[in-house]
């Protein structure tokens, strides 16, 4: 459980095997699953397969979907092995109309994927929901490669069930943006603010997202998961397709990411993941989670820019 050789400003999260018994209290196990559980903020550590007939249908809100992509991969005990595309079309078909019923009517939902895996998901999503847009992630890191493009992009499918009906906040997710040309009109200030940390805009987010950096090893959400996702990633979904006191439902929890910005940011959750060792990590940041709600990167109730922090601090401090 703990990160072997340990530098001191590395804050990966660890587990002592002194908290492994009590962690385990805040996990639902394979053998208790069952129809007319208690699913609301649990973290079930189970194959998704088993636990979706369990669940009633329509009861999330939302859906964050964040599968194996179509590469050989180790995911703890779990071994994914890249398959021809449409074999992978066929894993996706055997969970995702099942997960699919679970989403309420005016419910949205989105999914992960690279771009390779990417238009399978695009095909399956649009056999069951309105697909209404798609967001590339720039994540910054990948591996480099001699032959190829290095890969450092992801898609993030967004669709609902009723394109006339559906809950999206875009002021709840308003991007901090520094100024570059401070645009006056009668020696007002068109539509930007001068603060202590220079001159700042809100702006309206975009479908091209660069202000995200993946989870390293100096950042407190960073854990062993080898895919884990960002919270800020997170919180921008949750906080635009969800109100608060709803569901956020996460068939592939992994470190437990949905379900800790769902916790900070008031919504309740409810994540599977077929590792233990990652539902460790999950319980524990949820347990974390009650304690410091802060996000990175989402501050003052707005999104930032990568390396901001010092404009960050200064903007608060002058609320
Ligand atoms: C891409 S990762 C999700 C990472 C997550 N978004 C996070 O931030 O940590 C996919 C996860 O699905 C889990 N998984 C794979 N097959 C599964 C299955 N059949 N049932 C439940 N979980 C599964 C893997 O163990 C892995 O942790």
């Amino acid at each position: 459980m703990e990160a072997k050789g340990k530098a001191s400003r590395n804050k990966t999260l660890t587990i002592e095997e002194n908290e492994i018994l009590s962690l385990r209290q805040e996990i639902v196990y394979y053998d208790e699953v069952k129809e007319g559980m208690d699913y609301k903020d649990k973290i079930i550590c189970d194959d998704v397969i088993n636990v979706l007939s369990c669940l009633p249908d329509g009861f999330a809100d939302l859906i964050i979907i964040d599968p194996p992509y179509n590469l050989s991969r180790n995911f703890g005990t779990v071994k994914f092995e890249a398959m021809k595309e449409d074999v992978y079309e066929e894993y996706l078909m055997s969970w995702f109309p099942e997960v699919c019923r679970k989403l309420s009517p005016k419910g949205s939902l989105y999914m992960c994927g690279d771009w390779k895996c990417t238009s399978s998901m695009q095909r399956v999503i649009a056999r069951y929901l309105k697909v209404i847009n798609r967001i590339t992630w720039q994540r910054e890191k990948g591996r480099g490669t001699k032959a190829n493009w290095k890969n450092s992009m992801e898609d993030i499918w967004y669709a609902v069930r009723d394109e006339k009906n559906y809950h999206y906040d875009v002021e709840a997710v308003m991007m901090r943006r520094k100024v570059l040309a401070p645009y006056r009109e009668n020696g007002q200030a068109k539509d930007w603010e001068e603060c202590d940390g220079g001159k700042f805009r809100n702006t309206h987010p975009s479908n091209f997202w660069d202000d995200i950096s993946i989870p390293f090893w100096s950042m407190k959400e960073n854990t062993p998961h080898p895919t884990q996702k960002p919270e800020k990633l997170y919180a921008k979904l949750i906080l635009a397709s969800s109100r608060k006191g709803d569901i956020v439902f996460d068939p592939f929890a992994g470190s437990g990411t949905s379900a800790v910005v769902a916790r900070k940011l008031g919504r309740h959750y409810c994540g599977i993941e077929i590792d233990e060792n990652y539902c460790l990590y999950a319980a524990k940041r949820i347990k974390n989670a009650a304690m410091d709600s802060s996000i990175q990167g989402y501050v003052g109730g707005v999104f930032w820019e990568r390396n901001s922090k010092e404009e960050q601090i200064k903007n608060n401090n002058n609320k």
